[in-house]
């Protein structure tokens, strides 16, 4: 019998991955996805850490939970505490506050039957058996020997036109701020293999775009077939030989492992989009030092430049944190400077928040929460201009869009850029899951809405272009 699974991801793009190779680890024991909680027989919270208030995010979800799990068991005339039966709701907190705070889930909300961490995810199948036979909650919190992924199912066959494919995990970076080291562990590459073999499977089932994945994606490295050491941009050529693989793209990079190899790649392979997230974190030599980031503001500012020099028609996307312990106005404005220097299709900017564990949270110059505020508003401001202007250069030009999602209104499909912007247009769902010529007419801060131009475009978009304009507003 099917039973109904629900499961609500926090976090980054790895998270979202996980919860889909969990879903699809629970599939061969019958559970099926829910977009509901309301009397599902697994609730599973994908948690992330990685700022602050997490784990009271988490505390209150709970609360809201442990009803739906009561309600389900009286319907079903049992107590919540029965450990079997169609009453049972089986309540999970997976992902790194599972890893970071397991025990104090188990001990405050010991009616969550099961705790466990990022690593842990291909023993699922045991654990729920584990939790259906015994009372009380499981916590699995371990870094196994062995790599998960020898144990994860295949990806389900169709993942759509967009997917992702996670190639590297963990961290050894250690920024002073950060907690994903200690959520996620070491880093831990794919074997190329095994990536390949995927990357062919996804193709075959109709994915046009791959996204690799990674804490720390750029670190990967792998042993080829030939015996010699490939990193990421040996893998990505190699990625793009495979037939149905038209767009690659990689996150997260961190900049101390752009190798000359990989920056290459990005003028001479086709198929790697002309996109990269490669997070800084602010502009000021001094901070960055006490973030243990390893680099200088203007060992950036040169990356970009090789980067923009192999391929000018490459945009940059990163992530900013203001408020760092001992963040001065001299060193913020370092950083405004640098955005100013770099100029971004797009930005992510964080008030630092102390992370238990950390190095940084125990720093004494904490910076007080208005300034963090006031200047998280300055660098918001700068970035969101540019990322403004960025759109609006599109107005005009026609780029290659891949649809792989139909709108809201009808006859509309949903598309992505090879910039990552979201792009609407008037089309026939015969395009979904292709790569289509789409003329830009209209740019907002973060979506485009253009006209299909080429061949295949369906006749709406032709023979009413200036409706499309509207209806898409
Ligand atoms: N591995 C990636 C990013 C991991 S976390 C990298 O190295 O860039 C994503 C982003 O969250 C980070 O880039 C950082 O900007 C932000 N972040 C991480 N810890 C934070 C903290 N304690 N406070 C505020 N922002 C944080
Ligand atoms: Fe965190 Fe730094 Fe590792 Fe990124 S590189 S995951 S910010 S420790
Ligand atoms: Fe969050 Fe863990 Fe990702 S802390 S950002 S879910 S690696």
């Amino acid at each position: 019998m099917s039973k109904k699974l629900f499961i609500k991801t926090w976090g980054c793009q790895m998270n979202v991955y996980d919860s889909a190779r969990m879903a699809d680890v629970l599939a061969p024991l019958g559970y099926r996805p829910v977009d509901e909680p309301d009397g599902a027989d697994m609730v599973i919270l994908n948690t992330c850490h990685i700022r602050e208030k997490a784990a009271e995010k988490v505390f209150s979800e709970l609360g809201r939970l442990r009803i739906l799990k009561d309600e389900k068991a009286a319907a079903a005339g049992g107590t919540a505490a029965d450990s079997s039966g169609d009453g049972r709701m089986i309540l999970a907190v997976a992902g790194c506050v599972a890893q970071a705070e397991g025990e104090e889930i188990v001990a405050r909300a010991p009616f969550v039957d099961m705790v466990f961490g990022p690593q842990t995810y291909h023993t699922l199948p045991e654990m729920v058996a584990k939790a259906t036979r015994a009372a009380g909650s499981v916590l699995n919190t371990d870094f196994p020997a062995e790599s998960k992924f020898d144990f994860l199912p295949e990806e389900a066959v169709s993942q759509g036109a967009a997917a992702f494919l996670a190639v590297q995990e963990g961290c050894d970076k250690f920024c002073t701020f950060c907690v994903v080291p200690y959520t996620r562990g070491a880093e831990f590459s794919r074997p190329a293999a095994q990536i390949l073999l995927e990357a062919k499977r996804l193709a075959a089932g109709g994915t046009r775009e791959i996204s690799l994945l990674g804490q720390n994606v750029n670190a990967w490295h792998g042993d080829g077939p030939d015996g010699s050491t490939w990193g990421l941009g040996r893998l990505i050529r190699e990625l793009a030989e495979i037939d149905g693989v038209e767009r690659i793209r990689y996150t997260t990079s961190h900049p101390r492992d752009m190798d000359e190899e990989l920056i290459r790649a990005h003028a001479e392979v086709p198929q790697l989009m002309p996109y990269l997230h490669l997070p800084v974190q602010s502009g000021s030599d001094r901070i960055l030092a006490a973030m243990n980031r390893k680099h200088s503001a203007d060992d950036y500012r040169r990356l970009v430049d090789r980067l923009k020099t192999v391929n000018p028609d490459l945009a940059l996307s990163g992530d900013f944190i203001v408020g760092f312990p001992g963040e001065s106005d001299a060193d913020f404005a370092a950083t405004l400077k640098l955005v100013s220097d770099v100029g971004y299709a797009q930005a992510y900017c964080f008030k630092y928040s102390p992370r238990p564990g950390t190095p940084a949270a125990l720093e004494d110059r904490q910076v007080p929460e208005p300034v963090k505020e006031e200047r998280l508003a300055a660098l918001q401001q700068l970035i969101g201009a540019q990322q403004v202007a960025f759109n609006h250069g599109f107005v005009g030009r026609t780029m290659k869009v891949l649809f792989d999602r139909v709108g809201r209104r009808d006859g509309q499909l949903l598309g992505r850029s090879p910039w990552m912007q979201s792009v609407h247009a008037e089309a026939n769902e015969r395009l979904l899951g292709r790569i289509v010529e789409v003329r830009i007419v209209e740019a907002r801060p973060s979506s485009l809405t253009g006209v299909v131009v080429t061949g295949e475009h369906s006749t709406t978009a032709h023979s009413q272009p200036a409706h499309s304009l509207e209806a898409s507003a």
